[in-house]
């Protein structure tokens, strides 16, 4: 197999930036190369006319007009709600999870019905361009058996488990397991899945989550079992994923119900193995670097400052924060506090399959915050979450993410249509070049739709469904 090189416009954030040293790890190489391995590796990142001789006779892929940027991360994204998004009548998060959520996720008991959606999620996850992500699983393994069957052969990277719960209402009831069955399924679940088969892939691209669906779905039995199990497969590289601190209705809402409900402080402490009343010693710890905490709009300083501690990341989920009404992410706190910070669609409580939208209401979220907490997103921190950031929060930036040579090659050809096209093709940059690129990566990010995302891969490959 002869190595490859794509022509194109490149974006991507070398090396290993924190989020406030984003915009000096950007580059831009209008006239670039993108030089994959037979091994799909990068061989080379750079400008076209000082490709090494030794490429001269890599096969040539031109992309005229055309954006080569690392593959989209998404950190959060609900499999079992592929046909939830959008989903009226239930109000705030846990009115819409009974009334909308629960029943939806329900339908996936019956395996065809799972199959066809798991063939449809992954149809939708390539068309948006996310070539690695932590997908919220179904209840049923045959739903979850039939997402890695699929995913795996589309040739995409996913981490997933089962989504569990232990406790609810009428409506949770067709997901509900016994506390035994709950950490069964799990464990069969990572045995099954978990990093089990590179075939002919260069490194694992299925890799098992821990889930518990939220505090409010599991009992302390649960947490201190689950605690147990990650103790013994953290080594192999087992995932945690959850959800904290999102919707803040006072009195009713999700966290003020689960420092009720645990009779503690903080929400994080229910994930860190402190959640029987002000015990210290209540079961061990599902924060590390292999655990992904989506929305954490609403954490207390010391929760933030615990997170950056374990090397747990935040999944930071705009589109959904606005749809359910769950308020908004603090941006500079949240940054200042050291955590790294990814991008998730929270497709279902989100309606968007494509990061950039996320992106986007990012942007206009935080520049939306009151007074001094106000601020521009910088592009290349809006590029950060959505790439780079989540290969981190996955814990695999050492595999992808951004073009480094020697990393795998996930990477995204767009190609500007209609609206995109014509305002790149024509909008006003300034003569500053680094403003001038900014303004280019911005306008790149907030105008993607699928109909720009022309190729996808991952370590090299074309996915093609
Ligand atoms: N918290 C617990 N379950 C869910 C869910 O399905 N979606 C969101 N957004 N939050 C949750
Ligand atoms: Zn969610």
């Amino acid at each position: 197999m002869p190595d490859h090189v794509h022509h194109g416009h490149i974006f991507h954030l070398a090396g290993n930036p924190l989020i406030t040293e984003a915009s000096d790890a950007l580059v831009e190489i209008p006239d670039g190369a993108l030089v994959v391995g037979a091994d799909g590796t990068i061989k080379y990142c750079g400008e076209k006319s000082r490709l090494p001789a030794e490429f001269a006779s890599a096969q040539r892929h031109e992309h005229p007009g055309g954006y080569l940027i690392p593959g989209f991360v998404d950190t959060h994204i609900h499999f079992p709600q592929t046909y939830a998004g959008d989903s009226y009548g239930g109000g705030q998060l846990l009115e819409w999870l009974n009334l909308c959520i629960f029943p939806s996720e329900s339908q996936f008991v019956d395996p065809e019905f799972a199959r066809t959606a798991a063939v449809e999620f992954t149809k939708r996850r390539v068309a948006a361009g996310t070539t690695a992500m932590m997908a919220f699983g179904s209840a049923f393994p045959h739903a979850q058996d039939a997402l890695f069957e699929e995913t795996r052969k589309a040739g995409l990277r996913l981490v997933s488990g089962r989504g569990i719960q232990t406790v609810g209402g009428d409506t949770a009831k067709p997901l509900l397991t016994s506390e035994e069955d709950a950490i069964r399924l799990t464990r069969d679940e990572i045995e099954k899945w978990h990093a089990a088969d590179t075939g002919d892939h260069r490194t694992a691209l299925l890799h098992v989550a821990i889930v518990p669906r939220f505090s409010l779905s599991v009992t302390t039995e649960t947490l201190r079992n689950l605690g147990e199990l990650y103790d013994e497969y953290r080594d192999r590289g087992v995932y945690v994923h959850t959800h904290l601190n999102e919707n803040h209705r006072p009195g009713t809402g999700e966290i003020d119900t689960t420092k009720d409900v645990y009779q503690v402080d903080s929400y994080l402490d229910t994930y860190d193995g402190k959640f029987l009343p002000g015990s210290q010693v209540g079961g061990k710890s599902l924060l590390g670097p292999r655990t992904i905490l989506a929305h954490s709009v609403h954490c207390q300083d010391a929760e933030l400052a615990r997170m950056a501690e374990t090397g747990t990341s935040i999944s930071h989920c705009p589109v959904s924060q606005l749809f359910l009404g769950s308020g908004t992410m603090p941006w500079k706190r949240t940054v200042a506090s050291g955590v790294n910070i990814s991008a998730g669609t929270d497709f279902g409580g989100g309606d968007e399959w494509l990061i950039p939208r996320v992106l986007g209401d990012a942007f206009k979220q935080h520049i939306t915050e009151p007074g001094e907490a106000g601020v521009s997103m910088h592009p290349a921190e809006m590029l950060f979450i959505g790439t780079l950031g989540g290969a981190r929060a996955l814990d695999m930036e050492n595999r992808f993410g951004n073009f480094d040579e020697g990393k795998e090659a996930d990477f995204l050809v767009i190609e500007p249509v209609d609206g995109l096209k014509a305002m790149l093709d024509n909008a006003v940059r300034s003569d500053d070049p680094v403003l001038a690129r900014d303004q280019t990566l911005f306008g790149l990010l907030m105008g993607i739709r699928e109909s720009s995302i022309a190729e996808v891969y991952v370590q090299g490959r074309q996915v093609v469904l």
